[in-house]
């Protein structure tokens, strides 16, 4: 009897160390899980824009960074990004000092060769912003993609404001849904910008059009001066929150208007491609959808690029280099409206017909 009771009591011991060591194993998993953790958080925020503040840890001085700031630079890839001979003409900044800037900018952020297939797998976290017709969808690959430059060029009433209002909405949606999930900030050049249009689309999707309208960040420009420094306040912005797209609608109507004659011409494209590197560099450093509308001219050398069509985008060889993808639209039937691949680095040429409707873009009845 005695026996058996001592032989309990050890069973039970040898329970407790069983206890404690699953204890232990629990506990180490906890700590195991929580530094993974910690580690993708560190890693998350490695992905992200870096603000300029952080180039203080490698002895940039707060005077210096302020004048970064001050000249439009509010983070370390909008430094990398920027040719050497621009940053130079950053006021107070001796080139020496920008030579230190630029290591310091490098060794917080790797720029050097990845392999391709690093590449690939960054080119996946790419998203597609829908359009709202499924028909232009497919011939885009999905919608306008993020971290690149569309043009959408064609003639009045070609629908270029409409799909950038059905724009606004659809980046707004959750990614599994075809959207972006961000805000849109719309540069707003010739006055057509209809909120209400916004809203009707909004309801069409079953969104809150208050909040859809809350979520966009709208500015009217009158000068080109004015567009120019509107896209320096938006970088600034972007840093603090979650953008998806940004529509500059119109892109060039302010040139035609700041700029006339043919000798003008030359500081016009220089003006013009300083506003569409800015562009790029807003659309690689936050890794949103940047779409730009565009008008067309006549094309006077007679030289028909669309079979009869004879009108081309306006911009010229500036235009045609900053812009990844260029879409031609043209009028169909009714309300229908035809786009046609002009220019892409992946899509193969095609055509896709959508229609204007109440609801915004969608594919025709
Ligand atoms: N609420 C609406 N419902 C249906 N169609 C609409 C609605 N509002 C505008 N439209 C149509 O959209 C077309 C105008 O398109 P949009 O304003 O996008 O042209 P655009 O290409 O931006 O022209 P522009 O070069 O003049 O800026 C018109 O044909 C108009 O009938
Ligand atoms: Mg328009």
């Amino acid at each position: 009897m005695e026996q058996r009771e001592r032989s309990k009591s050890k069973g039970r011991k040898k329970k407790s160390k069983k206890q404690k060591e699953e204890q232990k194993e629990e506990q180490k998993s906890i700590q195991e899980e929580q530094s993974q953790e910690k580690h993708q958080e560190e890693e998350d925020e490695m992905d992200g824009p870096l603000p300029v503040e952080n180039l203080v840890e490698k002895g940039i001085g707060q005077a210096d960074i302020k004048k970064l700031k001050d000249a439009g630079f509010n983070t370390v890839e909008s430094i990398l990004f920027t040719p050497l001979k621009n940053l130079i003409s950053i006021k107070g900044l001796s080139e020496n000092k920008i030579e230190k800037i630029m290591t310091a900018c490098q060794s917080l952020r790797e720029c050097g060769f990845q392999n391709a297939f690093q590449y690939f797998q960054k080119r996946k976290e790419i998203v597609f912003i829908r359009t709202g017709s499924k028909n232009l969808d497919e011939l885009l690959g999905g919608g306008m993609e993020s971290g690149s430059i569309t043009e959408l060029f064609g003639e009045f009433r070609t629908g270029k404001t409409q799909l950038c209002s059905t724009l606004c909405v659809t980046s707004q949606l959750a990614v599994e849904d075809g959207g972006g999930q961000g805000m849109v900030m719309y540069i707003d050049t010739e006055g057509t910008f209809r909120p209400e249009r916004v809203a009707d689309i909004a309801k069409a999707y079953e969104m809150d059009e208050q909040q859809v309208l809350n979520n966009i960040a709208y500015a009217r420009a009158y000068t080109t001066d004015q567009q120019n420094t509107l896209l320096r306040q938006a970088a600034a912005l972007m840093i603090e929150n979650k953008f998806s797209c940004l529509i500059v609608d119109s892109a060039t109507a302010l040139y035609r208007t700041d700029y006339s004659g043919r000798g003008e011409l030359s500081s016009r494209q220089m003006h013009l491609a300083k506003f569409l590197r800015m562009l790029q560099r807003i659309a690689d450093e936050f890794g949103v959808a940047v779409v730009i509308t565009n008008q067309v001219v006549a094309n006077v050398d007679g030289a028909s690029m669309f079979g009869g069509d004879n009108k081309k985008p306006i911009g010229g060889h500036i235009m045609a280099h900053a812009c990844q993808t260029r879409l031609y639209l043209r009028k169909g039937r009714a309300e229908q409206r035809i786009c046609k691949i002009y220019d892409s680095p992946s899509l193969p040429e095609g055509e896709a017909t959508f229609a204007i409707t109440e609801d915004g873009i969608k594919d025709p009845e």
